[in-house]
This record gives structure tokens, C-alpha cells and sequence, in this order.
């Protein structure tokens, strides 16, 4: 018990490090808080206009979350790596760093996918690239691919991972209400855009 709660706070901590903050200021491009969504992940850097920069958050974000899944389940074991996956997600939507105000969670939920099991984090992503280039809507991609991934976890063999996959689909959503309403108000910027 001890073990795990090691590793759910490791998940945590590291989990709270965010990449577009830290991208942001080594590469002066402002506050992120005050560009377009607000938000602090790869998207939103994107409006920056500068594609390095958010190419290089999100696989900050998505590595953080498989490192930590990959150290946990090293040393402890597959729950473990649940536990900090879980964790790890948190600490990114709600870093300790940050006052609480964190990301959305997108790439650190396929990097944490990724390390759990490969080929879950690659239809995650499939779907994620699907939706996103007939839509352009980063975040419809986003909700649409963590919707789908706990109804295609047992297909693809993965019934261990359906209750992780739910809380993170429902945290997601959750961290995404902004986005749904303005997606269901036509108002939602699309990948790219500036505002
Ligand atoms: O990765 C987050 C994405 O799904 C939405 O980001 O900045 O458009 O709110 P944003």
C-alpha cells in the first residue's frame, strides 16, 4: 500500500511539470494564460505560432506521462502504473506547481496510453488525427478519442484498463466543458487559428 501511494504521488508531482509553461518561457513566447484558449497545452502554444514550440510540449506532456507509467511498472508492478497513470494525469490538470491550474490533459493521456499498452495509445491517437483533420477541432478530437477508448479497450484486449480509461475520459471531459459549449455554439477555434 505504502508502494503505491509512492507511486501515485511520483505520478503526481511529475505529472504537475508542464511542458508549455516551461516551453513558453525558454522560448519567450509570453503568457500562455493570456493567448487564445488560455490554456496551457500543445494547442494553445500553437497559436503562438510557433510549431516547434508546441511540437516540443506535446512530447513533453505525452513523454512525462509514459516515463511515469514505465517507472512505476518497472519497479512496482502493472497496478502501480495504473495508479501513477492516474496520477500523473491529475498532476497535469491540477498542478501543485501551477496553483491547481493546469492543462486538459490530451497528450499526457495518450503518452500514458502509449506506455500501458501500445496499441491503445495508438488507436487513441488514429482516432485523435481522424477527427482532427476533418474537423480541425483539436479538442472535439480529443473528447471523441478518449470517449471511444474505454468501449474499444476489451475489443482490443485491454478489459484491465476500462476503469482508468473511464475516469480519464470523465476527468477529460470534465477539464474540456469550456470547449464542448463552444463547440456546441459554433464558437470553438479550430487548429491553428490564432484566437
Ligand atoms: O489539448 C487540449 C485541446 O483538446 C483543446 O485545447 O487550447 O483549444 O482549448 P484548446
Amino acid at each position: 500500500m505504502a508502494i503505491l501511494a509512492l507511486w501515485a504521488s511520483f505520478g503526481y508531482l511529475i505529472g504537475s511539470v508542464s511542458g508549455g509553461m516551461i516551453v513558453a518561457r525558454l522560448m519567450n513566447l509570453g503568457n500562455l494564460r493570456e493567448i487564445g484558449s488560455g490554456n496551457i497545452g500543445a494547442t494553445n502554444v500553437l497559436r503562438t505560432g510557433n510549431k516547434k514550440a508546441a511540437a516540443v510540449t506535446l512530447v513533453f506532456d505525452a513523454g512525462k506521462g509514459a516515463v511515469v507509467v514505465l517507472l512505476a511498472r518497472a519497479f512496482a508492478g502493472e497496478d502501480a502504473a495504473q495508479i501513477a497513470a492516474f496520477t500523473a494525469f491529475l498532476g497535469h490538470c491540477f498542478p501543485v506547481w501551477l496553483g491547481f491550474k493546469g492543462g486538459k490533459g490530451v497528450a499526457t493521456y495518450l503518452g500514458i496510453l502509449w506506455a500501458l499498452a501500445w496499441p491503445t495509445g495508438a488507436v487513441a491517437c488514429l482516432i485523435w488525427l481522424v477527427v482532427a483533420l476533418l474537423t480541425r477541432f483539436s479538442s472535439l478530437a480529443a473528447l471523441v478519442s478518449a470517449g471511444a477508448m474505454p468501449v474499444l479497450m476489451p475489443l482490443l484486449g485491454y478489459t484491465n484498463m476500462v476503469t482508468l480509461a473511464v475516469l480519464l475520459a470523465a476527468l477529460l471531459y470534465w477539464r474540456h466543458w469550456g470547449n464542448i459549449q463552444r463547440l456546441r455554439a459554433g464558437t470553438e477555434s479550430k487548429i491553428g487559428t490564432k484566437s
